[in-house]
């Protein structure tokens, strides 16, 4: 198979919302910490109707409908969430009626887990099944879903929720560069949930900030290094027409790709001028660990990053600024928003993606773009995301109800024997709901 990667997207996200700057006020921090500090406009949430599980049915029969692909067609699922509703029950076995119900049930695939890497794993594998000698011709389907929620404090306001749905085969319009590829996997302790009764992590904010980074250099470095025997050619940020990261928030992001530059500083690569030489030379002589806690380094590496930023890295950072982190669906997310702003023009450019999921396993890889054709065309995917209209139809939350909210989940979290509300009310047609959890912790969904 040829040109393997991605032909079609659907992302969903729970249409319930609340504004960052009134989470701000009402948790007393001091103004602009969560809009300025770490750079989010929104965040969207699961309200007692929604889960992963329902999420990520509404993503995947919406990409069916509306590409027109017969789900006979699937030939592989996989899941991507780091969200536990059953430690046994895979989430590709609650997509399987959508399946079955046409008489597919010869589906390949499972759930992939390792914080907000699981999406990534279950992509590969698809993109490696179309490449493998066990591809039997039809597509691969990869499902992204996850509900972030923090406990009350700083993590808080890095939560999100959303489901994104990938359909995988050759000649697609969004191809693999499969010898561009360079990960980075280690043992820390910086984000984990090992409360099985809780749904809130365990995490160490500034340890993870730290080991992403660190993740970050070291798929770059790799990254390069592969490019450079590849090509014959020293790479630097100017090889890529955009970067697209794993946006826990957007600060990160802009932290990230100052990175970057500091690493083409350190490689004397063509993408430094004089100008730029210059600013970053007092740097020059910090230890690798110094330069992750030199705030002068973070600042002027910014500064000089911005102008590439704009461009490079911008056009991506719309849906996780208004949605927030998404987990496994983050750097999806971000992928999408690229699509959205810049469908017209991708054509023939070059994306290089970041992802990281916690505890830690990392991967940088890069795709690139051709129009293709409808419906697996670029402008048809972001046609098909509306993702303007979906953002826009959202319903604000007050902090007091966000907050009770969050108990109740908190509550009902591994918990049997009740109804929801059954209130549809908020969700836009065709979205799927939880309705009940029997005394058996089996749960039932229904399609408004
Ligand atoms: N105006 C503008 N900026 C402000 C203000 C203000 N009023 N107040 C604070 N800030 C800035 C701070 O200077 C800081 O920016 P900096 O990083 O450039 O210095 C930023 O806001 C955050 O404030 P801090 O006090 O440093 O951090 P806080 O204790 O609020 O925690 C953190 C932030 C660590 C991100 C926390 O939200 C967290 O633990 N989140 C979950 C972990 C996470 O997302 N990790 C990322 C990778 S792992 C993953 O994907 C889950």
């Amino acid at each position: 198979a040829k040109d393997v990667g991605i032909l079609a997207m659907e992302i969903y996200f729970p249409p319930t919302c609340i504004q960052q700057e009134v989470l701000e006020a009402h948790d007393g921090a001091s103004k602009g910490k969560y809009t300025i500090g770490l750079g989010q406009d929104c965040m969207a949430f699961c309200s007692e109707v929604e889960d992963v599980i329902s999420m990520s049915m509404t993503a995947v029969t919406s990409l069916l409908e509306k590409y027109n692909v017969d789900p006979k067609q699937i030939g592989r699922l996989e899941v991507g969430s780091e969200t536990v509703l059953d430690k046994s029950k895979s989430i590709k076995t609650f997509l399987m009626p959508i399946f079955e119900k046409c008489g597919n049930t010869d589906i390949e695939g499972v759930d992939s887990s390792n914080a907000c890497y699981g999406g990534t794993a279950a992509l590969f594998n698809c993109v490696n099944w179309v490449e493998s000698s066990s591809w039997d011709g039809r597509y691969g389907l990869v499902v992204c879903t996850d509900s972030a929620v923090y406990a009350e404090g700083p993590a808080r306001p890095t939560g999100g929720a959303a489901a994104i749905a990938m359909l995988i085969g050759p000649n697609a319009p969004i191809a693999f560069e499969s010898k561009l590829r360079s990960s980075h996997m280690a043992h820390v302790y910086d984000f984990y949930k090992p409360d099985l009764a809780s749904e809130y992590p365990v995490v160490d904010g500034k340890l993870s900030q730290t080991c992403y980074l660190m993740a970050l250099d070291a798929c770059y470095k790799g990254f390069c290094q592969k490019f450079e025997k590849q090509e014959g050619k020293q790479f630097s940020i100017l090889d890529t027409d955009y970067f697209v990261f794993h946006s826990p928030y957007n600060k990160l992001v802009q932290k990230s790709f100052a990175r970057l530059l500091f690493n083409d500083f350190s490689r004397n690569a063509s993408s430094i001028d004089e100008a730029a030489k210059e600013k970053l030379a007092p740097f020059s002589s910090l230890s690798h660990e110094e330069s992750y806690q030199c705030r002068d380094l973070e600042k002027t590496s910014q500064q000089v990053a911005k102008p590439f930023f704009d461009t490079k890295v911008q056009p991506s950072t719309l849906i996780p600024k208004q949605v927030g982190n998404m987990y496994t669906a983050s750097l999806y997310a971000a992928f999408a928003s690229l699509i959205h702003n810049k469908s017209s023009t991708l054509a023939g450019q070059r994306v290089i993606l970041f992802s990281y999921g916690s505890g830690l396993a990392a991967t940088m890889f890069s795709l690139r773009f051709t129009e293709g054709e409808k419906p697996f065309s670029l402008s048809n995917i972001a046609s098909v995301m509306n993702v303007s209209e979906k953002l826009k139809s959202r319903n604000e939350f007050p902090p007091e109800k966000f907050v009770e909210l969050m108990q109740l989940m908190e509550h009902r979290y591994g918990g049997k024997d009740f109804i929801t509300s059954k209130d549809c009310s908020l969700l836009a047609p065709g979205t799927y709901y939880l309705t009940e959890v029997d005394s058996k912790y089996r749960r039932f969904y229904a399609k408004k």
